[in-house]
């Protein structure tokens, strides 16, 4: 197939390299540039994918005017810099989440998506959420009223590891400064896409209340520091009369698996929404003839999706113009306000409720 658009990798860490895998795959793309921080780095992502150019300085892609698109797949706190250099030389992007670091830089990126309306921003949070098979499956059952009206989720996923032994070059992830926080950030922006994309994105956060915690894991690595939260809690209130209890743990001393419980009047719904997890959820309903019934719905898609590969396959026809990004910069910044809620940050210093 040949290539349509040009391509540029900001950040050549371990996303980095998916993404260029997958544009390979897909075929419609060709990466011809790749930036990392150290020449180290550098060096060894331009041999070992045989890219042509590369630089320790981003800026020096955005100078070829052949270049369609990047993917900004650096640390979050470069997110908005990096963003705006972009757009300011005409490049559409593909944005790594969780896009941002803190509630001021969140504002300026809402404001500069606003300003450059020509050019195409897709967010990755939709990569493990809205993108997958399971995430349509959800929706339509509550569209087509199977559980009737939606009035409580409950979503719970604790974990004993954390970022550093998932990828040992993340130390970043363990600074609040440079990440936004921990398990809230990294995994929150999936949460939140999917358990509030299968309602429409009609709900609005009304109030949280949220506990964090931080401490609770104690690394032996010489020189490694986290502040991150590690585990925390949020019961929140949404102005259609939603409430959701939300749990995440990243280096907690428990695990529990990814679980999203859905109560409707009509039924409940018990799903692991992640591609990994199981395929099938499970149905308990409720309504006066099938009162007491439960039923297992397998997804079939679900069980060999590749969600690294639908997220480029997406970016792709964006680019192409065959579809509209499936996560924007707007609806990002609304899960990321709840988000910095819970973890008791705003950009008008109130405090967590
Ligand atoms: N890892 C995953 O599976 C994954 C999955 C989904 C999303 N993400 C998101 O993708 C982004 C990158 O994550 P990653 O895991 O790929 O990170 P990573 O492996 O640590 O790679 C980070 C890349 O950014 C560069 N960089 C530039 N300035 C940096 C700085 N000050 N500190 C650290 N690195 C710097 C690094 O350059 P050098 O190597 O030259 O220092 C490297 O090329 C994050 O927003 C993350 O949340 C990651």
């Amino acid at each position: 197939m040949n290539s349509k658009f040009n391509i540029g990798i900001i950040g050549a860490g371990m996303i980095g390299d998916v993404h260029l895998e997958k544009i390979r795959q897909d075929g419609r793309g060709r990466v011809t540039w790749i930036a990392s921080r150290t020449e180290d780095t550098l060096s060894r992502k331009l041999k070992k994918y045989n890219v042509p150019n590369g630089s320790t300085d981003y800026r020096d892609m955005l100078d070829d005017t052949t270049l369609n698109a990047v993917v900004i797949a650096a640390p979050p706190f470069l997110h908005p810099e990096m963003l705006q250099d972009a757009l300011q030389s005409g490049k559409h992007v593909l944005l790594e989440k969780p896009m941002v670091a803190n509630p001021e830089q969140l504002d300026r990126i809402v404001r500069l998506a606003g300003e450059y309306k020509d050019l195409m921003i897709l967010e990755c949070s939709c990569r493990h959420a809205r993108l997958q098979p399971k995430f349509n499956a959800v929706r339509d059952m509550i569209r087509d009223g199977v559980l009737g009206e939606i009035y409580h989720i409950h979503h719970n996923h604790l974990m004993r590891s954390t970022f550093i032994e998932y990828n040992p070059a993340g130390t970043w992830a363990h600074r609040k400064e440079l990440a936004g926080g921990g398990p809230f950030m990294d995994w929150g922006v999936y949460d939140l896409s999917f358990h509030l994309g299968i309602l429409d994105d009609i709900p609005g956060l009304s109030s949280v209340q949220a506990f964090t915690r931080s401490g609770l894991k104690h690394y032996r690595i010489p020189g490694f520091y986290s502040d991150i939260e590690e585990h925390g809690a949020a019961y929140m209130n949404f102005d259609t009369g939603l409430t959701y209890y939300y749990e995440r743990g990243s280096g907690v001393p428990f695990e529990t698996g990814n679980e999203t419980r859905i109560y409707g009047t009509l039924g409940g719904l018990r799903i692991s929404y992640c591609s990994w997890d199981a395929p099938e959820m499970t149905l308990f309903l409720t309504d006066e003839n099938r009162a007491g019934m439960t039923e297992r719905r397998v997804v079939q898609e679900a069980a060999d999706h590749d969600d690294n590969l639908a997220l480029t396959t997406h970016f792709l026809d964006c680019l192409e113009g065959i579809s509209e990004p499936a996560m924007t910069v707007s609806l990002a910044a609304k899960h990321l306000r709840i988000l910095f809620q819970i973890l008791g940050q705003t950009s008008h210093s109130s405090k967590k409720s």
